[in-house]
């Protein structure tokens, strides 16, 4: 079982130099040593909830069908057909009993055995059918996402997880739906992104928004065992090292007025908001048709975020629940995919049938409005040209990030020498460095 380390302190034995980022000798060990060997996120649960339900998970140069089988069983298949290796699915999801071969029509049911080939009268060294199959990798379904890992030997999820399950767990993330499903291309290496999202030291330069409502400079790093880190940020306050403002932010208000609390009440003691939120969540939150049960007052105001090594990111709020996904592209180190699925947590039945919606003001998580949301796939240009939007904070990130993988292949560039704030960053690479080696 992975231990659990508490610490901001990384080991600093990583040296953060420019080859990691651009060398294509560097990304093809990476297959061999990280992707193929550690646990991946390939999707949500509820995108395999019913028999014949399957989604293709694409990290390349693989693609992976996950599939629920017609006897309930989830499983998780390379998507290539064992016939001469044509990809074998090309669309992302769907609910088939099925999979036919585009090129010579070989069918595998959806528990990866093959069922049909044509001409089987034509095999002199005997039919395939009911021989070969899919080649399986394993999976495992845990708080509403689907994990695939390729290596038979692997420890299991829980132990790649160690501590991160009971933390994660009391969210209910897989009570919460999908709202949005988004990938946008980068110009940059996946480790770049990921990067940016294990430290707050570039908050306060670029997303000068956040000082309205959480306190980044205050934020607690935590290293774990196998590269994994998380970060609690308090939430409904500002940032503690600038003047300390009259009024309540506007960024407050929403919220503050669902629970019932007037604005005007915290004229100069704007910092005494985040205790009164939890107290409100406390005493409303059956009213309000959200179960508060299992998470403490802190996880009621504030914002947790789990960096799961090496390429995912847990984004936790009572309410909320975001899922930030790196993948590498097949050939090209300097490029990525960068993913977002936004997921709310539906109100009570019986609150929702009232009216009383709160603080779910997106209507299309109501159990009777909700749809699966289609994926949406664009280009960072498309987002710099203000076409596309992953948040105002991630737009702002993904403007900067071409620009740091364009300095990584400067001469004039040796190696990353990082704050005490980027120990996640440092922790993540001395993971890296590990299963490389
Ligand atoms: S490659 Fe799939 S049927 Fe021939
Ligand atoms: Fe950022």
């Amino acid at each position: 079982m992975a231990e659990q380390i508490i610490t901001n302190q990384a080991e600093s034995t990583a040296r953060i130099t420019a080859e990691r980022y651009i060398s294509t000798e560097y990304m093809l060990r990476e297959r061999e040593s990280v992707w193929s060997k550690v646990w991946l996120l390939a999707g949500l649960s509820q995108d395999v909830a019913e028999p014949g339900d399957f989604f293709v998970f694409d990290l390349e140069p693989e693609s992976i069908i996950v599939s629920r089988s017609e006897a309930g069983d989830l499983k998780a298949f390379y998507n290539v057909c064992q016939h001469r290796g044509a990809r074998l699915l090309t669309t992302d999801r769907g609910c088939m009993e099925s999979y036919t071969c585009p090129y010579h029509a070989w069918r595998f049911r959806n528990d990866g055995t093959l069922d049909h080939v044509p001409d089987t009268d034509r095999f002199s060294q005997g039919t395939p059918v009911d021989k070969l199959s899919l080649k399986e990798l394993r999976i495992t379904d845990w708080a509403g996402m689907i994990w695939v890992c390729m290596d038979p030997d692997a420890p299991s999820l829980e132990e790649f997880l160690g501590p991160i399950q009971a933390m994660v767990e009391p969210y209910r993330p897989e009570d919460m739906r999908l709202l949005e499903d988004q990938t946008v291309h980068l110009d940059c290496n996946w480790k770049a992104v990921f990067d940016n999202f294990g430290e707050l030291y570039h908050v306060e330069h670029i997303h000068p928004q956040h000082e309205l409502i959480f306190d980044c400079p205050t934020a607690v790093n935590e290293l774990f065992d196998l590269g994994h880190t998380r970060v609690l940020i308090d939430g409904f306050t500002v940032n503690s090292r600038l003047p300390i403002p009259e009024e309540v932010p506007p960024t407050m208000w929403a919220q503050m007025d669902v629970l019932g609390m007037d604005r005007d009440d915290y004229k100069g003691r704007v910092l005494d908001v985040r205790r009164d939120v939890q107290i409100k969540k406390r005493e409303q939150g059956p009213s309000l048709g959200y179960n508060y049960d299992k998470l403490t007052d802190a996880q009621l105001s504030d914002i947790v975020q789990y960096n799961v090594f090496p390429n995912s990111i847990l984004v936790l709020q009572p309410e909320e629940f975001w899922i930030l996904r790196t993948r590498p592209h097949a050939t090209d180190p300097n490029k990525c995919y960068w993913d977002k699925l936004s997921l709310r947590m539906p109100p009570s039945k019986e609150v929702a049938d009232s009216g009383n919606i709160s603080f779910n003001l997106d209507q299309d998580s109501l159990p009777e409005n909700w749809e699966r949301p289609e994926h949406d796939e664009f280009t960072q240009d498309d987002i710099i040209a203000g076409d596309k939007t992953m948040t105002i904070t991630i737009d702002q990130d993904i403007h900067f990030i071409r620009d740091v993988q364009k300095g990584m292949h400067s001469r004039g560039f040796n190696e990353a020498w990082l704050n005490d704030d980027e120990a996640r960053v440092q922790h993540f690479h001395d993971w890296m460095d590990r299963y490389m080696a």
